[in-house]
């Protein structure tokens, strides 16, 4: 089985080929995830809501991120693994962000490390990608900074907003990222910014035109006892079980079922 790399997912978004990703953050779902066809599984710091039981993800260390993501590592044969760096591990200064990078990538045995934020991490990721390291941008809701947005909350509806989300996925290209996901954006902003990329958009919460499509695995296993957002879709409602809701959670993302508008915001 051929591994994904960033060239698997660079060639997937110039052949129109969706990109299924899902989180996972241990050793079973790990390895159930991956041999469901998930391209790319990301062990993210809602690790902090859904395995911690925080309200935010902003609890969450880089040793946490490591410990989950060497947990999905041994189960995982196929798929790119991505691991967030959390809220508080890159933003001091590059030579933070690029030690915990590497902490990620050595102990935790990610392939590719995500960050939070605009045009200001453009610098950052152009540091981390320079010296070997790649990275996936994230920009739109940015949970790590609930508390500053004021909430869990569609991002650039007003024109200005859009305007510097547009800039924000440019700069994040210009300085080496590999791939960006977009959170809890108009479908229509995602649908441009993800034409005017060459590198793949991941949506969650994007609408149906990005590159491809991220959910939080409780989510969509409908298994958070919590409230999960209006953009995800429990897919155990049409399955019998866990390996076949993420089999139709990936042939729904390849395609274009998921996410229906419903899923989407104006
Ligand atoms: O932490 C996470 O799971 C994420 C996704 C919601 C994109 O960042």
């Amino acid at each position: 089985m051929k591994p994904v790399t960033v060239s698997t997912l660079s060639s997937m978004k110039a052949a129109g080929e969706k990109i299924a990703m899902l989180t996972a953050y241990d050793y079973s779902f790990g390895h159930l995830v991956d041999q469901s066809g998930v391209d790319v599984i990301l062990v993210g710091d809602s690790l902090g809501m859904v395995i911690q039981g925080h309200d935010t993800p902003v609890p969450v260390t880089v040793d946490d991120c490591a410990y989950h993501c060497r947990c999905v590592s041994r189960g995982v044969e196929r798929a790119m693994i991505i691991a967030d760096l959390p809220f508080g591990a890159y933003q001091a200064s590059i030579e933070q962000a690029w030690t915990n990078s590497v902490h990620l990538m050595q102990a935790g045995r990610a392939h590719m490390v995500k960050l939070e934020g605009g045009e200001l991490m453009a610098e950052t990721i152009d540091h981390i990608t320079s010296r070997g390291i790649p990275v996936c941008g994230h920009i739109g809701l940015t949970p790590q900074s609930v508390h500053q947005l004021g909430g869990f909350k569609v991002q650039g509806r007003e024109p200005d907003a859009a305007k510097r989300l547009k800039n924000d996925a440019a700069a994040q290209q210009e300085a080496g990222a590999s791939m960006i996901v977009l959170e809890a954006v108009p479908a229509s902003l995602a649908k441009d910014i993800s034409e005017s990329l060459d590198i793949p958009t991941i949506g969650i919460g994007a609408g149906v035109h990005c590159d491809g499509q991220v959910l939080v695995l409780q989510d969509m296993l409908g298994i958070y006892p919590k409230q999960s957002p209006k953009f995800s879709r429990n897919f155990m409602l049409d399955n019998d079980d866990i390996g076949a809701a993420i089999e139709d959670y990936v042939a729904s993302v390849k395609d274009s079922r998921f996410p229906a508008v419903e899923h989407s915001f104006k």
